[in-house]
């Protein structure tokens, strides 16, 4: 088992690259199945997740090959079945092979997808959008299998905003016979990346800015060259590591534009960032406070994966910071973890109160992704030595994380149990 030992309490200093965007590529993956050629992503992030994905593409039959950061998909001639491969239960984005695999063959098979447990995380949304397309599902207790003669193009409306069944929907239309609206869809930055991805691949989308998605289905989409965008949480994890410290950081290869609700709670904290190009340069030695509120909502709202992180900087703040999670009922799991650490924290319903602590090393555990990135930014705040364990969840989305963290001179040290 592996574990990052994190000696905290010193500010940290120095540039980072922030690497590409997992939740853009992991739908730009499911995405290449729908034509024939290649798929280049450029800038794509080697992380668990990536590779996961990867695998299942192979298990289709799809042939893959990474350059550096360049990623090739080939699928001159993939089959539909994930569910006998056992990675499908390893990722929630396993679901989006549902809408591109019946895009491309008519049937589509894939073990019930996994994920992070922060909630329940139906796929009610992703069956209703593929059903109204023209699809048949069926589900057991292991799979779900969808198929369908032919799709054709409807008007769909989502009861709730939902990233994934947004993205699944557009999979499944842009080969669709005739016209689909999609209506209440998210309006996430990873949405639209697809959408620009689709377009580049032969698709006709329009209006993914606005909640609203036209579809013209076409018959055939092909290979493309496409560079992933940076990751706007995991800049998002930085900026917050950097207030949590009390550091000077500069995150290259950023779009600060997509950053716009934490920049602003950052800015309350006292937080001071300026923007050059592609470069946030930031300075967190005068933060000192809370934000008195914040809610989690769909973009361009406070995004929950940064929920947990932004509690753990609010452990090293004046006041209290009370934060809402309006996205998923069980996304609370670091902030007991946080509390092992001394953490002054309070769950009351969806709202969690945050008081300065004074954070002290201890072993804790990581549960979740995001979650694991909020126990490394309190651990890098905190006095003495912090052990985080199961750093698995952490490294399904963050590239390399110890080695850019002693880049920024923090004392990490990985080790084996
Ligand atoms: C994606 C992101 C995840 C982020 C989340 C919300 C990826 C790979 N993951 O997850 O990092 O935290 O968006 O921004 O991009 N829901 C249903 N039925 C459905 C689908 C969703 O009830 O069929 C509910 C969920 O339980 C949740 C809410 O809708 O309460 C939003 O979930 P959704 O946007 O679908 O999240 P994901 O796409 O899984």
């Amino acid at each position: 088992m592996k574990i990052y030992q994190i000696t905290g309490g010193f500010p940290l200093g120095g540039k980072i690259r922030v690497q590409g965007s997992k939740n853009a590529a992991l739908p730009m993956m499911a995405a290449a199945a729908l034509q024939e050629e290649t798929v280049t992503l450029q800038n794509c992030p080697r992380i668990s997740d990536v590779f996961c994905m990867e695998r299942l593409l192979r298990a289709l039959g799809a042939k893959t090959e990474w350059e550096e950061d360049t990623l090739r998909i080939s699928c001159g001639s993939i089959g539909s079945d994930l569910a006998g491969s056992g990675e499908s239960g390893k990722l929630r984005s396993s679901i989006l092979f549902l809408g591109s695999l019946l895009g491309r063959n008519g049937y589509a098979k894939v073990g019930l997808p996994g994920g992070c447990t922060i909630g329940r995380r139906p796929t009610d949304f992703h069956e209703m959008a593929l059903e109204a397309l023209g699809a048949g599902i069926t589900r057991t207790e292991q799979t779900i299998t969808a198929y369908a003669g032919k799709l054709s193009g409807n008007h769909i409306r989502f009861p709730k905003v939902s990233v994934g069944a947004t993205e699944n929907a557009v999979l499944a239309a842009v080969c669709a016979e005739g016209t689909t609206t999609l209506c209440g869809c998210a309006r996430e930055p990873e949405v639209q990346w697809l959408c620009r991805l689709l377009r580049r691949m032969g698709a006709s989308i329009e209006g993914e800015d606005s909640g609203c998605i036209l579809i013209q289905g076409k018959k055939k989409l092909h290979g493309t060259v496409f560079r992933v965008p940076p990751d706007r949480i995991a800049a998002g994890t930085w900026l917050l590591a950097g207030a949590a410290t009390r550091s000077v950081l500069e995150l290259d290869g950023v779009l600060p534009e997509e950053m716009n609700a934490v920049l602003k709670v950052y800015r309350k904290m006292g937080g001071q960032y300026r923007v050059t190009g592609d470069k946030l340069f930031t300075d967190s030695t005068r933060v000192t406070d809370g934000v008195s509120y914040v809610e989690t909502a769909g973009y361009p709202g406070f995004p929950t994966d940064l929920q947990s992180p932004l509690l753990a900087a609010a452990a090293t703040l004046n006041g209290k910071t009370l934060v809402r999670e309006t996205v998923f009922e069980d996304r609370f799991a670091a902030v007991r973890q946080l509390m092992r650490m001394g953490a002054k924290a309070e769950i009351c319903g969806s709202v969690i109160g945050m008081e300065k602590s004074q954070l002290r090393g201890t072993r804790v555990t990581a549960c979740d992704l995001r979650g694991g990135a909020a126990l490394v930014i309190a651990a890098l705040a905190a006095g003495g030595s912090t052990e985080v364990e199961q750093v698995q969840y952490i490294e399904r989305g963050y590239e390399r994380l110890p080695k850019q963290l002693e880049q920024l001179g923090a004392r990490i040290c990985v080790t084996e149990e």
